[in-house]
C-alpha cells in the first residue's frame, strides 16, 4: 500500500506508456502491460477492465462519440475519495482561473465523469477536443495533437486500493487536470501554441527542452495571486498531496530558458517549481516564448 508520503502522481508525456501499433494488434486481448509493482497487477478483474477500456480507445475513430467506460462502483468510490480531498485543496491552492473553469464543467462528486460529457463541455468553451487513447502514444504525437486542438486522454482510473496514488496518468489527472485547464481559454491557447512549437521542432534535443518547459508550466506551473502561491499546473491540480507540497518547493522566478534546461524526476514531489508573478505574467511570458520558438 502506498502512503501519503509517496508520490501521488507521476505523469509527464514522457512517462506515458509507449508501444507500437504492431504490439497493439499482436496482443489484442492483453494490450495493457502493468508492472509487477503496479497496485492493480494482481487484480485479474482490474486488468481485464483496463484492457477493455484500452480497446475502446483502440477502436475509436476521430469524430466518433466517445464510448463510455464501464467503471465499477469501487472505481466510483475512488473518485469520491479523490474528490473529497481535491475540493478543499482547490479552494486553498488553485489559481482563480482554474476555480472558474472547474465550475463550468459541473463534475458530480459521486461518479467518474465520462470523457464524452467532459469533451462536450470543453469543446463548447475553447474548441479543444478530448480523444481517448489506450496510452499508446509517442510524446511527439501527444504534443503535436495539441496544435490541432486535440488532447489525447487515457480513460481508465487508478486501482481502488490506492485512491490517492497512481503510477501513471489516469482519467482523474486527465479531466481534473487537463480537461479543466482546457476549459480556460488562455490555457487552451497555450496548449495549442505548444503543439505548434513542437511541429516546428526537428531535433530531439530541442524537443527535450520544449518538453521540460511543458513540464514546468502546463504540468507543474505555479503563480502568485494576491501574495499567495497558487497552482495552474495539471500535475499539481489533480493531486491534493502535490498541492500541499508545492509550498515546500524551491520557487524560482519564471525563467523559461532556465526551465528548458532544468532536470526533473517525475516519480517524486517536485523540489523545484517556477513561479510566475501573476496569471497574466505567466500567460504573456509563455505565449511570447512559444510564438518565438
Ligand atoms: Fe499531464
Amino acid at each position: 500500500m502506498k502512503t501519503e508520503q509517496q508520490p501521488l502522481l507521476s505523469d509527464h508525456v514522457d512517462a506515458r506508456p509507449v508501444t507500437t501499433t504492431d504490439d497493439a494488434v499482436a496482443g489484442r486481448n492483453d494490450i495493457v502491460q502493468l508492472d509487477p509493482d503496479h497496485p492493480g497487477f494482481r487484480d485479474a478483474e482490474y486488468r481485464a477492465r483496463r484492457n477493455q477500456i484500452a480497446q475502446l480507445a483502440t477502436n475509436y475513430q476521430p469524430g466518433d462519440v466517445i464510448p463510455d467506460a464501464p467503471y465499477t462502483q469501487d472505481e466510483h468510490n475512488v473518485w469520491q475519495t479523490i474528490w473529497r480531498a481535491l475540493g478543499p485543496a482547490h479552494q486553498k491552492h488553485a489559481c482563480a482561473e482554474y476555480r472558474e473553469a472547474i465550475k463550468r464543467l459541473e463534475f458530480a462528486g459521486d461518479r467518474i465523469p465520462q470523457l464524452r460529457e467532459v469533451n462536450a463541455k470543453v469543446k463548447a468553451i475553447s474548441g479543444f477536443r478530448l480523444e481517448p487513447v489506450a496510452g499508446l502514444v509517442q510524446p511527439r504525437v501527444f504534443l503535436e495533437n495539441l496544435a490541432d486542438g486535440v488532447f489525447l486522454c487515457t480513460q481508465y482510473i487508478r486501482h481502488y486500493s490506492t485512491p490517492l496514488y497512481t503510477p501513471e496518468p489516469d482519467v482523474v489527472h486527465e479531466i481534473v487536470g487537463h480537461g479543466v485547464t482546457l476549459a480556460c481559454p488562455q490555457l487552451a491557447e497555450l496548449n495549442r501554441l505548444f503543439g505548434e512549437a513542437v511541429k516546428r521542432t526537428e531535433s530531439s534535443e530541442a524537443l527535450e527542452r520544449l518538453s521540460r518547459v511543458y513540464w514546468f508550466t502546463i504540468e507543474f506551473g505555479a503563480l502568485r495571486e494576491n501574495g499567495s502561491v497558487k497552482a495552474y499546473g495539471t500535475g499539481l491540480l489533480s493531486s491534493a498531496g502535490e498541492m500541499e507540497e508545492m509550498h515546500e518547493a524551491e520557487l524560482r522566478p519564471l525563467d523559461l530558458p532556465e526551465a528548458a534546461l532544468q532536470q526533473y524526476d517525475p516519480t517524486h514531489f517536485q523540489p523545484v517549481l517556477f513561479c510566475a508573478d501573476s496569471f497574466k505574467a505567466m500567460y504573456e511570458t509563455l505565449r511570447d516564448y512559444l510564438l518565438r520558438w
